[in-house]
């Protein structure tokens, strides 16, 4: 057993164990970052593809937001596509000037990545049985090992970062986590290409065929999804099958304008809503996806994770600068004001605009509830503050 040690051990190298790390960082915190699967195979994962404000200004502070200033396209409003009708939603005229950023999760981790490995702090990949230990102790530890080795990493915090399917939250002992889910009877059909977007703003689609929604990665590549049954296969979805079908979802105009070509990528996503309850035990702390998981509907999965991190870095600089221990029990209850938000938020947008096994009456009800939204200005302001992201909140 080879012994090591820092502050801050960080489980989990996706966004928000890279952020958190690099934040720390910033503050002369020293972190070391496990991951279970290599760094090429972090970033080959696809996944979301909007910035909230609050992101991008933790980005800034991280010192990580050189390239999606430059590479990363404004938004000031989104469109939402009712049975034909297109009604575009103006976020920053809605919002005091708030406004969302597309850049895609993969270039985010990418950006963090690179700074990590130029400030030459430690990220160990391919790690085995990663396990939090003595978590409520005042000396916790996570043991681990690396091509046969056996390793204990001694530390003052554990950060558990390592998403829905880690170690991390398993490791709390039964009977302490609340845990509250809602899983959706249907999946995403994802597919990327390298095709021009068939339109400037994200277009979110409600169809009587099911839900679409246009998304992009820059003007050259394209990020498209469609509502399929939660038992589909992607085996059965050619590329040709994909593009007659999202043809079929979009409003007309757009239709005719669709470029195209074939797929870099198609997968099928489930969706669900979870929380567990506190993010916090002992000396180890929750963080984003391994805590909460939202449906993408919203796009607030990579969001909410981002204001977990501000969060804790937050707090966790406090402690080692000033002693501020009393921080501590604060970080769950602070985080979870936010994260219920973000959950009731993606709830609602994916119950507005999917299709649901439900009597006529549901379904006439929920139609007259998305038109309010869409057509009332009150109803569009609630959308679009929610949309660009509630305010975070501060740590004291
Ligand atoms: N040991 C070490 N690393 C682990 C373990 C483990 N036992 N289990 C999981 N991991 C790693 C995963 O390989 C992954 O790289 O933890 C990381 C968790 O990253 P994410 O799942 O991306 O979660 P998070 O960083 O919170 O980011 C949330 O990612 O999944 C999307 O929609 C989500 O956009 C949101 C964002
Ligand atoms: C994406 O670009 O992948 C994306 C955008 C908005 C969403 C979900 C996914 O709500």
């Amino acid at each position: 057993m080879i012994r090591q040690k820092t502050q801050v051990a960080i489980i989990g190298a996706g966004p928000s164990g890279l952020l958190l790390g690099q934040l720390l960082h910033k503050q002369g915190i020293d972190n070391v970052v496990l991951e279970r699967v290599s760094a090429e195979y972090v970033l080959g994962r696809i996944r979301a593809g909007v910035v909230e404000q609050g992101f991008s200004d933790l980005m800034e502070e991280a010192g990580v937001a050189d390239r999606m200033k430059a590479e990363g396209e404004i938004h000031h409003a989104v469109e939402i596509a009712s049975y034909g009708e297109v009604h575009s939603i103006d976020l920053s005229g809605l919002t005091d000037g708030k406004v969302v950023t597309v850049y895609g999760q993969t270039e985010i981790t990418h950006d963090l990545m690179n700074a990590r490995d130029a400030s030459g702090q430690k990220t160990v990949y391919e790690t085995i049985d990663v396990q939090p230990q003595d978590i409520k102790t005042d000396n916790p530890f996570v043991t681990y090992s690396v091509d046969g080795q056996l390793y204990s990493l001694e530390c003052d915090y554990i950060a558990g970062c390592d998403g829905f399917h880690g170690i991390c939250r398993p490791s709390i002992p039964d009977g302490v986590l609340k845990e509250y889910e809602k899983i959706y009877p249907f999946g995403w059909l994802g597919l990327l290409s390298d095709t021009p977007p068939v339109n400037f703003e994200l277009i979110y689609i409600k169809h009587e065929r099911g839900f679409a929604l246009c998304s992009k990665r820059s003007e050259t590549r394209s990020r498209y999804y469609l509502e399929v049954p939660v038992d589909e296969k992607v085996e059965n979805w050619s590329d040709d099958r994909f593009w007659e079908e999202l043809k079929r979802r979009l409003p007309a105009e757009s239709a005719e304008r669709l470029v195209t070509g074939p797929a870099l990528e198609k997968s099928i996503a489930p969706l669900r809503s979870f929380v567990a309850e506190p993010m916090q035990y002992g000396k180890m702390f929750l963080v984003g996806d391994a805590v909460h998981i939202v449906p993408p509907t919203g796009a607030k999965g990579l969001n909410l994770a981002a204001s977990d991190v501000s969060t804790l870095y937050r707090i966790l600089t406090k402690v080692y600068k000033e002693n501020r221990i009393d921080l501590i029990p604060k970080y769950s209850e602070i985080c979870l004001r936010r994260v219920w938000h973000g959950v009731r938020f993606s709830w609602w947008m994916t119950s507005m605009l999917h299709s649901f096994d439900e009597s006529e009456i549901e379904g006439r009800i929920r139609s007259s509830e998305l038109s309010f939204f869409l057509k009332e200005e009150a109803g569009r302001r609630v959308l679009a503050q929610q949309y660009v992201g509630l305010p975070y909140e501060d740590v004291e």
